[in-house]
């Protein structure tokens, strides 16, 4: 895999890793995550499709822009696809990724021939949530980064998984530890200020899929299928004894039903 480093025309720099050639499938990660995030799922798709996965600006290697919104997520996004001149992709969101894939669908459908919410929803913060949030961004401005994390991350597997691979959760943690104060905080931000985009489902009129983690304690069972429906068409996946993180719980068959929904989208 080629990894690229772009300045956007905020002056800012946005770092991804490419392979193949297109239409590509764009994988993007969630919080506090980085685009190693992807690894365990590449070698089961890399075969099939050109991918591109960037560094979401503020995570890994690319720089937090001054004023991060889900769209101005999307928009660096969509300056990193007009570099690689590709015009026609199919998009995968993780969790906030997930949030920037609606964000981009609602801004720049003409790019997409469909996208995935892997564990991730059209819907806004709930209040409850907001005020978790904003509890969170409290702590962290505080000097809380460890706490947070150590507390957030085991959460996010699912029970089995936990109790199988301490190791695993360990490395997660230390991999999200390398994510910024300031960056947490504006993710954070971002998160509590995104709108509901469920009307995009159903007024763009693209394929979805929905990867959906039995065990998933953020984006729960009922919420992601609520709104399964409302897309013109569906691909609904329902993981057993998984929560949030299906990437590293379970990446084969993760892997293979991105496969199977990027064939469907391009070959329609
Ligand atoms: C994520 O995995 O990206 C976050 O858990 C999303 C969230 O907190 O809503």
């Amino acid at each position: 895999m080629e990894s690229i480093q772009l300045t956007t025309s905020s002056g800012k720099n946005i770092c991804y890793r490419k392979s193949g050639a297109g239409p590509y499938l764009v994988l993007l990660h969630g919080f506090p995550e980085d685009n190693s995030l992807w690894d365990m799922v590449i070698p089961g798709i890399e075969q099939e499709f050109g991918l591109i996965i960037p560094d979401l600006p503020g995570a890994g290697k690319s720089d937090l822009q001054e004023d991060t919104s889900m769209e101005s997520l999307a928009e660096s996004i969509k300056q990193l696809l007009d570099h690689e001149q590709a015009d026609t992709v199919v998009m995968a969101g993780h969790s906030m990724g997930g949030y920037v894939t609606m964000a981009f669908a609602d801004l720049y459908p003409e790019y997409l021939k469909g996208y995935a919410l892997v564990h991730s929803t059209a819907t806004a913060d709930t209040e409850e949530k907001k005020e978790i949030r904003r509890k969170a961004i409290a702590l962290i401005q505080k000097g809380g980064k460890e706490p947070f994390v150590k507390g957030m991350i085991p959460n996010l597997f699912g029970d089995w998984f936990k109790a199988a691979h301490p190791e695993i959760i360990e490395k997660q943690i230390a991999r999200s530890l390398l994510m910024s104060a300031e960056s947490m905080i504006s993710f954070y931000n971002c998160m509590i200020n995104r709108p509901d985009r469920t009307n995009v489902l159903s007024d763009r009129e693209l394929p979805v899929q929905w990867i959906i983690g039995k065990e998933d304690n953020v984006v729960p069972l009922q919420v992601a299928l609520q709104q399964s429906g409302m897309s013109v068409v569906n691909f609904v996946e329902i993981y057993e004894h998984t929560g949030h993180m299906s990437m590293i719980e379970r990446p084969e068959r993760l892997a293979g039903d991105l496969r199977k929904f990027t064939r469907y989208c391009l070959n329609r």
